[in-house]
């Protein structure tokens, strides 16, 4: 996949922005950023859109920046000069696909039937807009439509809130999701940053869908590791799984047979998309430790420690079931 759609898979939204004056692009870009999504789709509904995504580039290179409601190959060339870095129209128009395909920009077109995605595969794309998702018939809709091909993924946008973006973003090939709902026109023009940046963090730990998945036990060797095991069966219950290394007694302790690592033992934090997660923590300066990564059959991350410990317990991050 093109890199520019590795990164915008990486953070999973794109909000869409309809912008009204363009002194006001940078705050907002880094009230995205602050907000944990370092991306943003600046849409040409406005005659403001080119001078805001020039002014975004140049003061705040960090974010990934793209152009919206591309109509014609002369905005699409406006907004490549201004430093987009991708191109998204809500319908699927051949010339502008074509244009953006020869000038080496990934575009996104609005795609919504079999006939628009073939369109897409015909010219080598790798990823559409599904537009308007909601109205068009929602994920089921997408689920069918996308059925039939395997290599093409859908950046659903229209009608997605903080919400029904997990169902949508859970399901695999769907990269990312747009949408207006954390940064809407209304907000950016009453400077109203710090609320676009908490609903940015409203947004993003709703598709991270952060939450304990178990706690670690460190025993001190296997007999301990039953021992405590059996206890917790007899209590409560608890089924015991043995695997290689512990005993999980239910999904939510796992008694550690010996363990290097956590004073005092291990928690593990489930999440949506433990390579989405990797990337949002790392923005805020988590190390991991790469070493004792687990990858499904795929070779996604399905678990990873961080570098440090947080009151003496491991960290690492699990895939939620
Ligand atoms: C777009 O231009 O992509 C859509 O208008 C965004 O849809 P939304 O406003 O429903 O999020």
């Amino acid at each position: 996949m093109h890199a520019v759609l590795e990164e915008i898979k990486k953070t999973g939204i794109i909000p869409v922005i309809k912008i009204d004056d363009a002194a006001k692009a940078a705050p907002l870009a880094r009230a995205l950023i602050a907000g944990g999504i370092p991306c943003a789709e600046i849409t040409f509904r406005t005659a403001q859109a080119e001078e805001a995504i020039s002014r975004i580039h140049g003061e705040v290179p960090e974010i990934l920046l793209g152009a919206g409601t591309v109509l014609t190959t002369e905005q699409a060339d406006r907004a490549i000069a201004a430093g987009a870095k991708f191109v998204v129209s809500p319908g699927f128009n051949p010339r502008v696909v074509s244009h953006c395909i020869e000038k080496g920009i990934p575009i996104t077109p609005g795609c919504c039937t079999p006939t628009d995605i073939e369109r897409a595969l015909e010219l080598g794309l790798e990823a559409v807009k599904f537009f308007p998702a909601e109205q068009a018939g929602g994920l089921e809709y997408i689920k069918a439509v996308a059925a039939p091909y395997t290599n093409i993924s859908f950046i659903p946008t229209g009608g997605i809130n903080a919400h029904n973006i997990v169902k949508y973003i859970t399901f695999d090939k769907v990269i990312a999701c747009g949408g207006s709902w954390m940064a809407g026109a209304d907000l950016i023009n009453a400077g109203e940053f710090d609320k676009i940046t908490a609903l940015c963090r409203e947004a993003i730990f709703n598709l991270l869908g952060f939450g304990l998945a178990h706690v670690g036990i460190n025993a001190e060797n296997e007999k301990a590791t039953v021992k405590i095991a059996d206890r917790f069966s007899a209590l409560f219950g608890f089924q015991n799984k043995a695997g290689v290394s512990s005993i999980f007694s239910s999904d939510c302790i796992e008694i550690i047979k010996s363990s290097s690592i956590g004073k005092n033992g291990r928690i593990a934090i489930g999440t949506n998309s433990v390579f989405r997660a990797m990337a949002y923590l790392e923005r805020q300066g988590v190390e991991f430790n790469k070493e004792g990564v687990k990858t499904d059959a795929n070779g996604n991350v399905t678990s990873v420690f961080f570098r440090e410990e947080i009151g003496g317990f491991a960290i690492h991050l699990v895939q939620n079931k």
